[in-house]
């Protein structure tokens, strides 16, 4: 029997990650929060002085990567870097290197190694198109950009970190551009995806949602 897999794709900060994880809780499923492999990359490259723009030293960095997770905690080459990985910044250069074929390629053997029984909810960008095109279930989250800006600036401030709103917008418009034109795995509906827009709903209705859509999707 194949280890059943739910999708969950989507622009930044419409809150995949924390519909994804709330419905892996539900249902005792493992989770993928793909886009911090990608932030990974962007920190452990910073640190060691990698241009931005050299794509073939950047992908042999991301297969080398020497990371573990420990419940929600992160560790790169044995520090805990759950907090530092997700700083605006780092996310901006995380979306410049996810760009990159090398850098995608090194990574889709680390993130297909997550799916272990008994199942596992991936969030991401391609977690349906190109990492787990046989997903049993797929969503396309999202929300508008002034309800994303808003989340993600209520997020910060709540984490004691400084941010302007208007920067905030103007981010994550110029990140939904890079990750909707790129060439290799664009952010994309695709076909058979259930599209969830969640403006107007709360965590726990969009969990309900996905949660409604996989029963039925086994039924
Ligand atoms: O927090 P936010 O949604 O902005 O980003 P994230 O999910 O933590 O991912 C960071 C960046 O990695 C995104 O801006 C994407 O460009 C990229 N990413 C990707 O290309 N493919 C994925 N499967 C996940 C993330």
């Amino acid at each position: 029997m194949t280890i059943p897999v739910i999708a969950i794709d989507g622009p930044t900060a419409s809150g995949k990650g924390t519909v994804a994880s709330q419905v892996a809780q539900v249902l005792g499923f493992h989770y993928l929060d793909s886009g911090a492999l990608y932030r990974l990359v962007a920190l452990a490259s910073e640190k060691q002085g990698v241009d931005i723009k050299n794509a073939p030293e950047l992908g042999i960095l991301a297969g080398k990567l020497s990371i573990y997770f420990e419940k929600d905690r992160i560790f790169l080459n044995g520090e805990d870097v759950s907090e530092a990985i997700r700083t605006e910044a780092i996310g901006l250069r995380a979306s410049t290197l996810a760009a990159y074929p090398e850098v995608r390629s090194a990574l889709t053997t680390l993130q297909r190694s997550f799916r272990q029984a008994p199942g596992l909810v991936a969030d991401g960008r391609d977690m349906a198109s190109v990492i787990f095109p046989d997903a049993i279930l797929k969503v396309f989250l999202t929300a508008t950009a002034q309800a994303r800006a808003d989340r993600r600036y209520k997020q910060l401030i709540a984490k004691g970190i400084s941010a302007k709103l208007q920067d905030l917008l103007r981010d994550l418009q110029e990140r939904d551009a890079r990750d909707i034109s790129r060439g290799t795995a664009p952010l994309l509906i695709v076909q058979g995806a259930q599209v969830l827009e969640t403006s107007d709903l709360s965590i726990d209705q969009a969990v309900k949602a996905v949660l409604d859509w996989y029963q039925s999707a086994i039924a």
